[in-house]
């Protein structure tokens, strides 16, 4: 996409594309400034012009999260798992996720000298990490996968739309059923987990959780970790793999060069490349005037690439510095899970460091993931040397 951000930053920085029905916004400081103003650019899908209510039971348990609620209720529905996503509440599980990283790498690393990124790290790990954090089996994370890439799937050609809406509303009920019972069981058993957490603010005194935004919360959990956190290792292993070949040998051991290293991936391969809000009013922007209720994208991926703000925005530089990269998003709904997909990448990749060298690509060209928001690869096959 990297390079129709760029021909839009110059030509058509702030659009309005009829086929869509959808502003898009491509300039660093313009993506800023719609993130930045919460009344002006809301993130609640329901004020769009074209909204539909979603029909069967279970669907639509996402709207009622933090993600797509607007202050004041947002910083309510934030303030109960906030706490459980601090670096400082986080650093204790360090040693926790290491080893949980090491297993999978300890089964995955071995003498034949291959591996698939994906599938033997950069998928596992964080689905096993928010699995514990939030107290469900880590042995359900097939189903766990299977959920998520559906949520995030765009409809595809060789599908009908209704069939398409049929396996997302599917998908959603046997979630909203999957975490009723886990939320029942955590009523009269709580424990050391965000499940019981996020019961606790649902039945206390004045309920300060609904039902249904208990449940939409323990599915945005789940779900919002995930893809994006197996995308950041596996593009962080890509980048690594496409730069110099000592690269791999200067971030090895060295905490600050690999904390470095991400963040520029962040910047470089962003993940989640773009988000969606609607105006509240009518308002201009580089001289076009976007209406109240109007749709608009905005371009993360491409601010991130905006030589107005990052030098050499085409280049991977793994000691960028500064790098206000805006890959977690920005201001109110700033990404609450950012440290932890900080530590699950420094975590993963170090121990893959420590076991591999001469990290090659072995397959190319490499098959995008199939969500239209999300960058990244559905496979990461490489070849390496085992390190002794
Ligand atoms: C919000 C990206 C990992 C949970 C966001 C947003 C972005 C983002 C761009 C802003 C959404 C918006 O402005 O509308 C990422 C990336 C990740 C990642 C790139 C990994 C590399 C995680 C993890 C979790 C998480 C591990 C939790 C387990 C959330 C939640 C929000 C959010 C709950 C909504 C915050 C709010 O509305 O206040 N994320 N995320 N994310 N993220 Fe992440």
């Amino acid at each position: 996409p990297f390079d129709w951000y760029a021909r839009m930053r110059e030509a058509a920085p702030v659009r309005y594309d009829p086929e869509r029905r959808t502003w898009d916004v491509f300039r660093y400081d313009d993506v800023k400034r719609v993130l930045d103003d919460d009344d002006v650019f809301s993130v609640d899908p329901q004020k769009a012009d074209d909204f539909v209510e979603p029909e069967g039971p279970g669907e639509g348990l996402i709207l009622d999260t933090m993600l797509f609620e607007d202050p004041p209720r947002h910083d309510e529905l934030r303030g109960v798992v906030d706490e459980w996503f601090q670096p400082r509440s986080l650093a204790d599980r360090e040693p926790h996720f290491r080893e949980l990283a090491s297993e999978l790498l300890d089964d995955a690393v071995g003498a034949d000298g291959q591996m698939d990124v994906v599938e033997d790290l950069a998928y596992p790990f964080p689905v096993t990490v928010i699995a514990e954090l939030l107290g469900v089996p880590a042995s359900d994370r097939d189903r766990f996968k299977t959920w998520s890439d559906t949520l995030v799937e765009a409809a595809s050609d060789d599908e009908s739309a209704d069939a398409f809406a049929d396996r997302q509303q599917q998908i959603q009920m046997e979630m909203a059923q999957y975490f009723l019972e886990m939320i029942e069981d955590r009523r009269e058993n709580p424990r050391d987990d965000l499940i019981s957490v996020i019961v606790t603010a649902e039945s206390s005194e004045g309920g300060r959780l609904s039902r249904e935004e208990a449940l939409g919360m323990c599915i945005l959990l789940l779900v919002a970790g995930n893809i994006t956190t197996t995308n950041l290792i596996a593009n962080a292993v890509r980048c690594f793999a496409e730069a110099d070949a000592d690269l791999f040998d200067q971030l090895r051991g060295d905490d600050r060069a690999l904390t470095s290293a991400v963040e520029e991936v962040l910047r470089y391969r962003s993940p989640v490349q773009a988000m969606s809000r609607v105006a509240t009013e009518d308002v201009t922007m580089r001289g076009e005037t976007i209406e109240a209720g109007d749709r608009i994208i905005a371009w993360l991926g491409s601010a991130n690439r905006d030589e107005r703000q990052f030098e050499a925005a085409d280049a991977f530089q793994p000691d960028r510095s500064p790098n206000q990269h805006v890959g977690f998003g920005h201001g109110t709904h700033y990404c609450l899970g950012a440290p932890l997909a900080r530590l699950e990448a420094k975590v993963g990749l170090s121990e893959l460091l420590d076991r591999v060298e001469n990290v090659r690509l072995a397959e190319e060209p490499l098959q995008p993931t199939r969500s239209s928001f999300i960058y990244g690869v559905e496979s990461l096959p490489v070849r390496y040397d085992e390190r002794r």
